[in-house]
């Protein structure tokens, strides 16, 4: 890492800091690659110098071309249902090859399909048959099982309550041990990037914000939720792997587009917890969907309509309702597998992560195939080639971060 004096900048050179601005805010993202456009723009800002990563400057992944055409065949069907004719894409299939050829060049290996493929052996019991099920008993059943953690309601409550103070709440919050090291863990994390550590509660919520907190409070408690599932039936941590890494995504769009960050970061972190309700009640059938998909090469969300007759975002959404959480939240669950026209991006930044997730492999096991890119989005977003390489490395970096808050 360099400090440069503006003069001295030229295009193609990194950054290896984030540059901010005198209030924090952040004008250009650390790993950025420098155009003519960046520089003049620091130069009318008045910004002195910036620290470069010499070691990163016009990096090239050397792979041979027999290998990176083994990778697109590997890779090109996975985007079959896609069109290669909308640049967004084309580039995002490009950042995705290029992903798997530095995992490739770093020992990671060409899987074989069947290694995606869970085992049904015959152990699987479905709670309901075939022709008598829906979303609602599925949901009714699971809310008989398990209620949401009070401790989110209480928190909400006191959030409201005008003659309660910030230390309140943070009292609220401390009374869950595991919850409360868990938000001091995520606020501590490259997630925020604060320049001080946060110690307490009450200190975390006068930076964040009350509201913020109670949506990252109900993110962890809901991860909480479903943390005893068998692993037989689903892989948990290729699920929560996939989940942080939508969270990761949606929160990114959504700083962008300056919306709620952790707002978009929890809808996205609990965008499949559908899923976890078929594998719990019906894993046969869930079991089949998946099957079906891989041996179709249609997306998973399909094979769940085709093989159960619904798919695990309305049972996401309808569990949402049961338990009383935020309508919102089920509104973009529901949504993120939407077929139809999305009119605000704010509806589509879970659609578009889940995608981005799933295009650079971080995907559920048994679920790689790239679902169809919604064709209303790219008109809702103005995503060039360069800031979404960007916006994809940080993001990676970021998962990486995340996980460790949870696990
Ligand atoms: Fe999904
Ligand atoms: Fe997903």
């Amino acid at each position: 890492m360099d400090k440069i004096a503006l003069k001295d900048l030229k295009p193609g050179m990194q950054l290896a800091t984030d540059v901010k601005a005198e209030d924090g805010q952040i004008i250009l993202p650390k790993g950025l690659t420098l155009t003519e456009n960046h520089i003049q723009e620091l130069k009318k800002i008045g910004i002195a110098s910036v620290y470069i990563d010499k070691g990163k400057q016009n990096t090239k992944i050397k792979i041979s071309a027999t290998d990176l055409d083994k990778l697109k065949q590997y890779l090109s069907p996975l985007f079959a249902s896609n069109d290669f004719g909308e640049p967004l894409v084309r580039n995002i299939f490009y950042l995705s090859l290029a992903h798997l050829a530095q995992k490739y060049l770093n020992g990671w290996k060409i899987p074989d399909k069947r290694q995606h493929l869970p085992v049904e052996d015959g152990s699987f019991k479905d709670a309901f048959y075939k022709d008598e099920i829906n979303f609602s008993l599925l949901v009714q059943k699971e809310v008989e099982l398990v209620s949401f953690p009070d401790i989110y309601f209480k928190i909400v409550e006191a959030i409201k309550d005008p003659n309660k103070s910030a230390a309140d709440i943070a009292k609220i919050v401390s009374k869950d041990p595991s919850l409360s090291a868990k938000l001091l863990k995520l606020v501590n994390s490259p997630f925020y990037g604060l320049s001080q550590k946060v110690e307490t509660i009450s200190r975390a919520i006068t930076i964040i914000g009350a509201n913020e907190l109670s949506t990252l409070a109900l993110g962890i408690a809901a991860v909480n939720v479903f943390k005893d599932i068998p692993e037989q039936l689903i892989d948990m941590k290729s699920f929560w792997l996939h989940s942080i890494a939508v969270g990761v995504f949606a929160k990114l769009l959504a700083q962008r587009s300056h919306l709620e960050q952790e707002k978009y970061f929890v809808a996205g972190l609990l965008h499949d917890i559908g899923r976890l309700v078929l594998f719990k009640h019906i894993p046969r059938l869930a079991t089949e969907a998946l099957l079906f998909s891989y041996a179709n090469l249609i997306p998973l969300v399909e094979a769940e309509r085709e093989v159960i007759g619904f798919d695990h975002a309305l049972v996401g959404n309808s569990l949402i309702q049961a338990w009383n959480l935020p309508e919102s939240l089920g509104q973009t669950i529901k949504l993120h597998h939407f077929p139809g026209k999305f009119v605000q991006l704010s509806d589509a930044i879970v659609h578009l992560a889940d995608f981005l997730a799933i295009a650079m492999h971080i995907s559920p096991k048994g679920s790689i195939v790239v679902p169809q890119l919604n064709k209303s989005i790219p008109k809702l977003i103005n995503l060039s080639k360069e800031e979404l390489k960007v916006l994809v490395n940080k993001a990676l970096l970021e998962i990486e971060d995340t996980i460790r808050v949870f696990v």
